[in-house]
């Protein structure tokens, strides 16, 4: 087979068979703003060096989140939800609807997901050690996250399964945001959030459904079609995020093997070896702002109306900020990943993502003695997510 020939940042190839990570290096060192021209893709800005980039999201007054977060072929194209949704719109609105939900993320409210994750790992652990190889990616760890928080979600019983497969279908291994398969799955996803909201105004529980439409009552100045969509982007970004830690930490624990021995036996904890992989697997590609006016940024001139995106993992291994960043270490301190963005977006599900990474890899080290690779990795063509499609493996007891 020929190797596909890679032509730049929007291309999927470079993300499943290429070293993106050289090309960002190359870029943070020749040129850390940089204009990006590529053939079926609207043109737009690439940073690619930590203080810009953090920057440029820090920044809603210059660089708003109004027209989109994601780069897509067609930015001219009508964005679903665009200034509405949490995470489609700018303060003043932003903070209000934050807030409305921010109750329920906080570390304390994530705690009390501990005892759902560990019985959600054990159930998909157990189907899985002893038992020959599995695909680790959607055997084990596609399913985890939604399982574990589906009732803060809204999402119960038998529809568990049902919007898991629309959310990893709207954003799921998928080049093209705007493809239709995915316009399908969001229509499905907003189809049952849309009779969910009439259930919670009877009678409210302790989801977020639950939460906006209270906040509804009290005033807050939020449509159902809002709510709805806000709910679907809360199950769509839940679910992929936290299974690219889980199976890219492994693999790079595996390529590490004493990293990994120093995680098991407690000479490493498991505090700073949790932010490491997620900073070392940094599940986002990238993230996009459009330029509200004229403007500079790293000394490159900006214009109005243009789109500026922020590739994270390049920030993540930004040789200015963190110390041999191309290396693994779990102990790693400070660290300052920006795994999970920055600014006012900064992401609102990371203490719960941090209890299911945690309660997974300790029930992995207790129930699994030996971990066998015994298949090729692919992964996914996708400049959005960064994650693996298949990671084929084998786990023993002993
Ligand atoms: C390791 C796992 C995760 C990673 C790496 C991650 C990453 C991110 C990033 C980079 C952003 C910033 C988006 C922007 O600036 O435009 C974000 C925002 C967000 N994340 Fe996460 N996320 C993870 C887990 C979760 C979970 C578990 C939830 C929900 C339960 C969640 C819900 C959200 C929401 C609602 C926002 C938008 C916040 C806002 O606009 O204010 N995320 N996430």
């Amino acid at each position: 087979m020929t190797a596909p020939v890679i032509t730049g940042l929007t291309d999927p190839h470079l993300y499943s068979h290429g070293d993106p990570h050289a090309t960002w290096a190359r870029l943070r060192r020749e040129c850390p703003v940089s204009w990006h021209d590529e053939p079926d893709h609207e043109p737009f800005w690439a940073v690619t060096t930590y203080d810009e980039g953090l920057e440029v999201l820090s920044d809603w007054k210059r660089f708003t989140s109004t027209r989109g977060t994601f780069l897509r072929p067609n930015l001219s194209d009508p964005y679903p939800g665009a200034g509405v949704m949490m995470t489609l719109s700018d303060p003043p609105r932003h903070d209000v609807i934050r807030k409305a939900a921010a109750a329920l993320f906080t570390p304390k409210a994530a705690a009390r997901f501990r005892a759902r994750a560990t019985e959600v790992s054990r159930a998909l652990l157990s189907g899985v050690v002893d038992a020959g190889p599995h695909d680790f990616v959607n055997d084990v760890v596609a399913p985890y996250p939604l399982q574990v928080i589906a009732g803060l979600l809204g999402v119960e019983g038998e529809d568990v399964e049902r919007i898991a497969g629309y959310a990893e279908a709207a954003v799921g291994n998928i080049v093209d945001l705007d493809g239709t398969a995915a316009q399908r799955a969001h229509l499905e996803v907003l189809a049952y959030y849309a009779d969910a909201i009439e259930e919670r105004r009877a009678r409210p529980t302790n989801d977020v459904v639950s939460a906006f439409v209270l906040a509804q009552a009290d005033g807050l100045d939020i449509t159902d079609d809002e709510i709805i969509l806000t709910c679907d982007n809360l199950a769509v970004a839940s679910g992929e995020t936290t299974r690219q830690v889980l199976s890219g930490g492994l693999l790079a624990l595996l390529a590490n093997p004493v990293q990994m021995a120093a995680l098991r036996s407690g000479a490493v904890s498991l505090k700073p070896a949790i932010e490491e992989l997620v900073r070392w697997t940094t599940p986002v590609n990238h993230l996009m702002r459009t330029a509200v006016a004229d403007t500079s940024l790293g000394g490159v001139e900006i214009k109005e109306g243009q789109a500026v995106s922020v590739w994270l993992p390049s920030l993540n291994r930004d040789e200015k900020v963190f110390d041999r960043p191309m290396e693994l270490q779990l102990d790693r301190s400070p660290n300052r990943h920006v795994s999970f963005g920055g600014g006012r977006h900064f992401c609102i599900g990371a203490p719960l993502a941090r209890v299911m990474i945690r309660v997974f890899l300790e029930e992995m080290m207790r129930s699994v003695a030996r971990i066998e690779q015994v298949g090729e990795v692919r992964r996914t063509p996708s400049y959005v997510t960064n994650s693996l499609d298949c990671l084929p493996l084998a786990f023993y007891s002993k």
